[in-house]
């Protein structure tokens, strides 16, 4: 496959029908959102870039609120291959760092903001709006989760990949999104994707190569814009030369759970010593013969051992 770069323009060109309401959060395109969704990255547009939810103040505010572990932050100098998460500490506090954005070199996420009411309230309508414009296919809507990133002038976010569909929201700032075909099995591997979905929570690392570049599409995102990203579709980001301030949000669907289950499973066929169990996609009729009948035996199991 031939590299696909989008020019800027391009990128930022929205369909003549995405619909704008001013009541509504986002700007999208039936056609386009029924068409595309967790198949491949577009466009969207949004009416958050004056949101007061996501002023600076608002969000340290907001970071002093959640529970510790719902906060996240390193070093923004940090090399592609790095892994989310594993960059080296700035030295400073929370709020120190948020306050010194502009200047300390730091990436920042605020995770699960769904736990405030008022970003709860923001992330269901903006969810809501997706549900009803892009219907079946994003039904049932489970696990909503919103996070806010906020990163230095210059920032990376290394190559990775993330298990729920999402809309990455830029509010502040620009970067630069590179972002793969999850399809693209010389990126990411059936094995890469065993890894991924029986490895524990963060500890999976996608190594960067040089060749990947070739491979990815390249998205501008700017104030009003956003991208959606297709479940497991590897990514790295390039913060521009401002602060960025970016929201994200995501849910799954029974779609993400039996995938996850059909991966785990040829990765236990794979240590039994079956070489090349059948790629998952392949064959819908034996992915269901795979998962049912893996559900059906956890239920038994369950039920023969009920005390
Ligand atoms: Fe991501």
């Amino acid at each position: 496959m031939s590299s696909i770069a989008i020019s800027k323009s391009a990128a930022a060109s929205l369909p003549a029908s995405a619909v704008s309401q001013t009541d509504e959060p986002l700007i999208l395109d039936a056609t386009t959102l029924q068409s595309n969704l967790n198949r491949q990255p577009f466009i969207i547009g949004h009416n958050l870039a004056n949101h007061p939810l996501f002023t600076l103040s608002r969000l340290i505010e907001l970071s002093t609120s959640l529970p510790e572990d719902c906060v996240a932050y390193n070093s923004g100098d940090v090399s592609l291959s790095q892994g989310l998460y594993r960059g080296p500490r700035n030295g400073l506090s929370i709020e120190e760092t948020l306050r010194q954005i502009e200047e300390c070199r730091s990436w920042m996420v605020l995770k699960f903001v769904e736990k405030d009411p008022e970003y709860k309230e923001l992330l269901d309508e903006c969810l809501d709006q997706i549900g009803k414009t892009a219907g079946p296919i994003a039904t049932p809507m489970m696990k909503r989760e919103g996070f806010v990133f906020i990163s230095s002038p210059g920032s990376i976010t290394p190559l990775h990949v993330d298990p729920e569909y999402n809309f990455l929201l830029q509010i502040r700032g620009r970067k630069i999104v590179n972002i793969i075909d999850p399809a693209d099995r010389s990126v990411l591997s059936e094995s890469d994707l065993e890894r991924y979905y029986t490895a524990p929570s963060g500890e999976f690392v996608l190594g960067f190569e040089e060749r990947f570049r070739e491979r990815a599409r390249v998205f501008e995102l700017e104030p009003g814009r956003g991208l959606h990203f297709p479940v497991t579709a590897p990514h790295w980001v390039e913060n521009g030369s401002q602060v960025s301030i970016s929201f994200s949000i995501t849910f799954e669907t029974p779609f993400c759970e039996r995938r996850k289950t059909l991966y785990a499973l040829n990765s236990r066929l794979r240590k039994l010593g079956v070489r090349n169990p059948i790629s998952i996609g392949r064959s819908n009729t034996i992915d269901n013969v795979k998962y049912f009948g893996l559900r059906a035996l956890s239920r038994a199991k369950r039920l023969l051992t009920k005390p």
